[in-house]
């Protein structure tokens, strides 16, 4: 049995005495339960016990009453704050190479769409993907996954999506999964090959969706390489009809929707996402109570992108109306070279605070629990609670857990304990 003890906690934050079944919505989300001066103690990689420092005597002559602990490891974690790690439900962090040369005619007025439509964009990061080893696409995407370990995420879902052939997909999803197997992150797995139409199909974006469904889910499958399917839904990538095809196919072969919706338009994304139970709808910057019926009536959870909102410049998602309506929110990363060059938490949520008028709480709620179900990670991460993984955030000294959002560059980092296990961060 191998126990870590963490002592003299500043204050322990995101605790449940009873966890919660469900992802938090509405007013559920600014509930936010801390102890001050606590201990915390994991076995086995599992929350075996918290509470504040003045039971931790008791606790500890119960313990060893019992099963005397070998190698019992201490932390003093004084003035700092323990809370759950991360968890980001929306990346596309394996990828190749990066887009910064996009960014200059971005700043020169370029939009988004102008920049896919010359070639760049997604079928950029395709062409350069194609030209990448699998050995040298884990090397650069490895570095990313410790990146966002060192900025305190502990649960990440990456997709596939700058491949659009068979063999390109696949190669980005082994590298996901090898991802999960060689660092400590526990990592879901996405296959998005609908994520732009590729230059040869040009005009026949039909002919493609047939592909993705006959020649790359069945794969895919087979392989046991996904956990999710999703589609970019929107003017000038896929249309509610093909990501009708493509969800049904996805389904028969056991993979549960996540889309793409409502980033750039009214697009429809919202309600056939709805329409599939999809576990959560992405982005939503162009939503209304139309899309906020849809996504309440089938229990989707609102993903929202604060750091792609931002680089592009565009209306942040309607938030604090989701909440007010009642939604579960997370907050995600969304990982990429093209609209979101950043996989770091603290600054999506310095910006749902800053940009979408969230609460410090409602912020930690959305990237932690919330973010884990929108993983289905949701009964064993997310939370500080007894029987759960050891997934934790050790910060900095900091003098409140409000610094975090409202310090939005100050490294945040001291400790993450994965699985129970002590991983020091610079
Ligand atoms: O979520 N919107 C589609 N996909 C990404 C951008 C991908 C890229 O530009 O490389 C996003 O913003």
């Amino acid at each position: 049995m191998k126990m870590l003890l963490i002592k003299n906690i500043k204050k322990l934050i995101q605790y449940e005495q009873e966890p919660v079944e469900q992802p938090k919505r509405g007013s559920q989300l600014s509930v936010l339960d801390t102890i001050d001066n606590a201990f915390l103690i994991t076995e086995d990689g599992v929350i075996k016990a918290f509470g504040p420092m003045d039971r931790l005597d008791k606790y500890m002559e119960r313990v060893s009453d019992n099963t005397k602990p070998r190698g019992l490891e201490t932390l003093d974690a004084a003035g700092k704050i323990v809370m759950p790690a991360f968890c980001d439900s929306h990346t596309h962090l394996v990828y190749a190479g990066s887009r910064e040369m996009e960014y200059s005619d971005k700043l020169r007025g370029l939009s988004y769409q102008e920049i896919a439509a010359r070639g760049g964009g997604i079928l950029n990061s395709a062409n350069l993907l194609h030209n990448t080893s699998e050995e040298e696409l884990y090397r650069q995407s490895v570095h990313r996954a410790w990146e966002i370990m060192s900025f305190g995420t502990g649960a990440v879902e990456i997709k596939s999506g700058y491949g659009l052939t068979p063999e390109d997909e696949i190669k980005m999803l082994r590298v996901a999964k090898r991802i999960g197997e060689e660092t400590p992150l526990i990592v879901k797995r996405t296959f998005l090959g609908a994520h732009a139409v590729p230059e040869r199909y040009k005009g026949r974006r039909e002919e493609y969706v047939n592909e993705i469904i006959n020649e790359m889910i069945p794969v895919i499958a087979a392989e046991e390489l996904a956990d999710y399917i999703d589609v970019f839904t929107e003017e000038g990538f896929f249309s509610v009809e093909d990501t009708d095809r493509i969800f049904n196919a996805g389904i028969k072969y056991g993979l549960r929707p996540k889309i793409h919706a409502n980033q750039m338009s009214f697009s429809g994304g919202v309600q056939v996402a709805a329409k599939y139970g999809a576990i959560s709808a992405d982005h939503l910057e162009f939503t209304a109570k139309e899309e906020f019926e849809a996504l309440k009536k089938s229990g989707t959870i609102a993903t929202l992108l604060p750091g792609s909102t931002f680089f592009l410049e565009m209306e942040y998602a309607p938030a604090r109306d989701m909440i007010n309506y009642g939604l579960p929110i997370a907050i995600a990363t969304n990982y990429n070279p093209g609209s979101s060059p950043s996989g770091d938490m603290k600054f999506m949520m310095a910006l749902a605070c800053l940009k979408m008028k969230l609460t410090p709480e409602e912020a930690i709620n959305a990237a932690t629990i919330n973010g884990a179900f929108a993983m289905n990670l949701g009964e064993s991460h997310g939370s500080i609670a007894v029987g759960k993984k050891a997934n934790l955030l050790i910060t900095k000294e900091i003098p409140s857990y409000e610094f975090i959002p409202y310090a939005f560059t100050t490294p945040l980092v001291d400790t993450l304990v994965m699985n129970g296990k002590v991983i020091g961060m610079l």
